[in-house]
């Protein structure tokens, strides 16, 4: 029976990880107090740990979906950023090819610049703004260069019912306030840990059977849209799902990136061409609303 480590268990894509992995084996979950009885542990600040949890294990797959996600706050601690999202997923791939495992990492659409309009192929020109973008971008090129079998998903605008997310937030404001202002010149398309998850589990079984798959992959949801767009969506359905729900906000209006300034620069284009994706594991992308439409009913 196969191993299946998995980091970061209590993050939007470790929860759904433990979900779609299950039947693939026999599935260890950390998070970062997870201590193993005889050493190694699940924290992404103790390289050593983490050489020792995989030594110890010794898994058929690792899937990493721990990383220091906090845009913002990466830019005031950037050496703590590299360690999670680019000395870690290094050490795991260095780790991965001694027992020979296959390793799962998640990647971003914040590698990019956000230029342009274009959706972003895997093979395109990268350009950080951010600390977070250029950490993980560092981590990408250390798992390649570690020589292990590796699965790199890059993904955006990741969402889940579990805990706090934008529609909520929207949501809870839309309660409080008369007008939302939503930034309208970011695109890109919310993509559902769910889907993440599940097409994970698909990437997974594939790669395990034929030796020669692996490599970096775009996954997101299909279509685009704003943080604007998003937000009337989550509104209109929620009216539609929970007709007596107290929503007051009858506009949510349009602003600039600019109007809302934050330590962290996002981009502005956030397409993700997942064509590569498709083709490879014969797969269809659904739509974002499919998955926020989902979310909301369990939520609602
Ligand atoms: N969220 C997005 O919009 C987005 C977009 C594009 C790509 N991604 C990528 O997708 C992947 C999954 O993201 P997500 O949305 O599921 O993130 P998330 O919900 O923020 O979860 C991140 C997880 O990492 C854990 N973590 C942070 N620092 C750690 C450390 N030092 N040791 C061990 N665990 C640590 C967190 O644990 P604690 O809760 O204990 O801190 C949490 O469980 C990440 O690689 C992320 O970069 C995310």
């Amino acid at each position: 029976m196969n191993v299946v480590l998995v980091f970061g268990r209590t993050g939007q894509v470790g929860w759904e990880l433990q979900r779609s992995l299950a039947p693939l084996g026999q599935l260890v979950a950390l998070d970062r107090h997870s201590k193993l009885q005889d050493g190694g542990c699940g924290d992404l600040n103790d390289l050593d740990g983490l050489r020792e949890t995989v030594a110890r294990l010794r898994p058929d797959v690792i899937v990493n979906a721990a990383a220091h996600t906090a845009v913002d706050k990466a830019e005031s601690e950037p050496e703590l950023a590299r360690t999670a999202n680019a000395l870690a997923p290094a050490v795991l791939a260095e780790a991965a090819h001694a027992v020979g495992a296959l390793l799962v990492h998640y990647s971003t659409d914040y590698v990019f610049d956000g230029s342009g309009t274009a959706p972003w192929t895997e093979d395109a020109d990268t350009g950080p703004l951010s600390v977070y973008g250029q950490t993980k971008l560092e981590g990408e090129r250390l798992i390649a260069a570690a020589g292990a079998r590796h699965l790199i998903f890059r993904t955006s605008w990741v969402y889940a019912a579990r805990g706090g997310n934008f529609a909520k937030t929207m949501l809870r404001l839309a309660q409080e306030r008369d007008r939302l202002t939503v930034i309208d010149d970011q695109f890109g398309a919310p993509t559902g840990a769910e889907l993440i998850a599940d097409v994970t589990a698909h990437a997974i079984r594939q790669t395990l059977r034929d030796e020669t798959w692996g490599g970096t992959y775009h996954l997101a949801a299909a279509g685009e849209t704003t943080w604007n767009g998003y937000a009337r969506f989550v509104l209109d359905t929620a009216r539609a799902l929970k007709p007596d729900m107290a929503i007051k906000a009858q506009e949510v209006a349009p602003v600039h990136t600019s109007a809302f300034p934050t330590p962290a620069r996002r981009p502005l284009n956030s397409r993700l061409d997942t064509t590569r994706l498709r083709q490879t594991f014969g797969l269809t992308m659904p739509d974002w609303q499919h998955g926020v439409r989902r979310m909301l009913a369990e939520i609602l």
